[in-house]
């Protein structure tokens, strides 16, 4: 039996609460601790989902001694801090999707983590699910041959209220942090390399936030990513590898996927489907946890310096957009 491996929430919102739900699909994880803003939300989410310590301040938690590794699920604009806090009390980190708000927070938070020999990874939870394991390899074995096209589309279509972080540019709101960079890690796996052209249009909202955005993507080898996202859009969510040889449709919704089909012709369709446990976020957490007891500082699935580029791309989008978060 493996020694379990002691996880802290840090902030008590909507994810965080999926997450601690998700922390019991694993048996060898133990959720013991939760660290908000208030001494009242820890010990609400504490009682929510049985966690035996509840911190009334994010540096209470850094500081707990019983604490392995902390998921870090505030609004982007304060990853960094959160992180950094984290790392400096030597805690190893998953920090939520953006990573950041810009590449300069991102580099701090990796160097940091590096200097220290720490434990870090963005958490793009779609990286881990089974579904997409399969796809990555259906294409490093060659099955649809060189991949020429990726077109991957995000929409969410909620109403959100305008001091919620969706929206709200002091917490790095918009479209293209929050639901943007699923399609841009998803393209990116297919590709070996950085991208060498960056183009794109999003539509700016009276709030100054971005509601939706297009972007093509130009790697060296002449492959194309073509993606869209969106916040107050439906849509249908799919993602398409096409390559020399064949095709694959990672069936709605791609960022988190259960079922994808491969398509060479003259042959017959291959599909695979696995269903999810809770919500998948699950999966994350056991990379992680692979990682920390085998003793890597970072995850092969999503390693830093893709994160990195990834952060590099959407600021080199948010300049050409004129899209600024206050403070940078
Ligand atoms: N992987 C996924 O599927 C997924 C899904 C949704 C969101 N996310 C990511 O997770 C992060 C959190 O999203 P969420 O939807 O959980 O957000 P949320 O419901 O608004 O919760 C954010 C939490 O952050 C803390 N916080 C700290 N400073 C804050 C401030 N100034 N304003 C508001 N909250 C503040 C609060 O916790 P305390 O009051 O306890 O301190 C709050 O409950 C985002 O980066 C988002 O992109 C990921």
């Amino acid at each position: 039996m493996l020694e379990k491996i002691r996880w802290g929430i840090l902030s008590t919102g909507n994810i965080a609460g999926a997450f601690a739900r998700d922390l019991k699909l694993l048996p060898d994880a133990e959720l013991v601790a939760v660290g908000s803003r208030t001494q009242e939300q820890a010990e609400a989410f504490s009682k929510e989902h049985g966690i035996p310590r509840a911190h009334g301040s994010y540096e209470a938690l850094a500081r707990d001694p019983d604490v392995d590794v902390i998921y870090v699920a505030t609004p982007h604009t304060f990853h960094a801090e959160n992180t950094i806090l984290c790392l400096n009390s030597g805690k190893a980190v998953l920090c939520e999707k953006a990573f950041a708000i810009n590449a300069r927070q991102a580099n701090e938070m990796i160097d940091l983590a590096r200097k220290k020999k720490l434990f870090l990874m963005e958490a793009m939870v779609t990286r881990h699910y089974p579904v997409i394991k399969q796809v990555r390899q259906w294409v490093e074995g060659g099955r649809i041959g060189e991949v020429r096209i990726v077109q991957a589309t995000r929409c969410a279509d909620g109403v959100y209220p305008p001091e919620g972080r969706h929206m709200n540019l002091n917490l790095g709101g918009g479209s293209l942090l929050d639901v943007g960079i699923y399609v841009l890690s998803f393209c990116s796996m297919f590709f070996e390399e950085p991208p060498v052209r960056v183009q794109g249009s999003a539509h700016i909202e009276e709030c100054g936030a971005d509601g939706q955005g297009s972007i093509v993507l130009q790697y060296p080898n002449g492959g194309l990513g073509a993606l869209s996202f969106a916040l107050k859009t439906k849509g249908e969510d799919s993602g398409q590898v096409y390559g020399s040889h064949g095709r694959i449709h990672v069936h709605t919704p791609v960022w988190a996927p259960t079922k994808a089909t491969l398509m060479i012709p003259g042959e017959e369709d291959e599909t695979v489907e696995i269903s999810k446990e809770g919500k998948g976020l699950n999966y994350e957490a056991a990379e992680v946890m692979r990682c920390m007891r085998e003793g890597k500082t970072e995850s092969p699935i999503m390693p830093l310096d893709e994160t990195l580029i990834l952060m590099e791309i959407m600021d080199e989008l948010r300049k050409d957009w004129g899209l600024v978060y206050p403070g940078e």
